[in-house]
């Protein structure tokens, strides 16, 4: 079986237990490591080419506008063939109720026909929120297999807990 992580994840001021902490690695991005060590997997990182601003206030209106208007910003790299992997685990931040948007830049431009799918949301309460339709509507012809919401405060104990999680979803 091959494994593939991609992940999205905001380094720097992120909203963590209530209030704006500086991250030096994001939520998602250490939740991408753990699986990668516990099943072993490539990994890659979606990253637009037009960054968002440091201020997490200002951040967060750029991606309230981008969801409004269902864009799909740019990215530094693509990822093109899948077509080795067994399974893609997405690991990526929920950011007002779904996936930023460059994460279905990528997923968009996929053939997933006969991958599984799982699937991590980081978030500060809204847990899943409406990943798992878009999901559905974006991972065209997978196989949608498990998910996982992990509160981002909790991320960084939370290394036994995923590579349990991640074990089993290949099994
Ligand atoms: C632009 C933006 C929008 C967000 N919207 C939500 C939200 O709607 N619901 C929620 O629970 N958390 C929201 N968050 C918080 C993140 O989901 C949370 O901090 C997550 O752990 C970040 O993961 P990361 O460090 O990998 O980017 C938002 C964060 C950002 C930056």
């Amino acid at each position: 079986m091959k494994n593939l992580v991609v992940f999205y994840s905001r380094r720097g001021q992120n909203y963590v237990n209530g209030s704006v902490k500086n991250l030096d690695r994001g939520n998602a991005e250490l939740i991408a490591g753990y699986i990668k060590d516990a099943i072993g997997a490539d990994a890659f990182e979606v990253d637009t080419v037009k960054p968002y601003d440091k201020d997490y206030m200002v951040c967060i209106n750029e991606a309230k506008i981008e969801l409004r208007e269902k864009a799909r910003p740019e990215l530094k790299e693509y990822l093109k063939d899948i077509s080795g992997y067994d399974n893609i685990f997405i690991v990526a931040p929920n950011w007002w109720g779904i996936y930023p948007m460059a994460v279905y830049t990528q997923l968009e431009m996929l053939e997933f026909t006969g991958k599984t799918v799982h699937y991590v949301v980081t978030h500060e309460g809204s847990g899943l929120g409406g990943v798992p339709k878009t999901i559905t509507a974006s991972c065209k012809g997978a196989k949608i297999g498990d998910s996982l919401a992990v509160q981002g405060g909790s991320a960084p104990h939370s290394q036994i807990q995923v590579a349990a999680w991640a074990k089993n979803a290949v099994k």
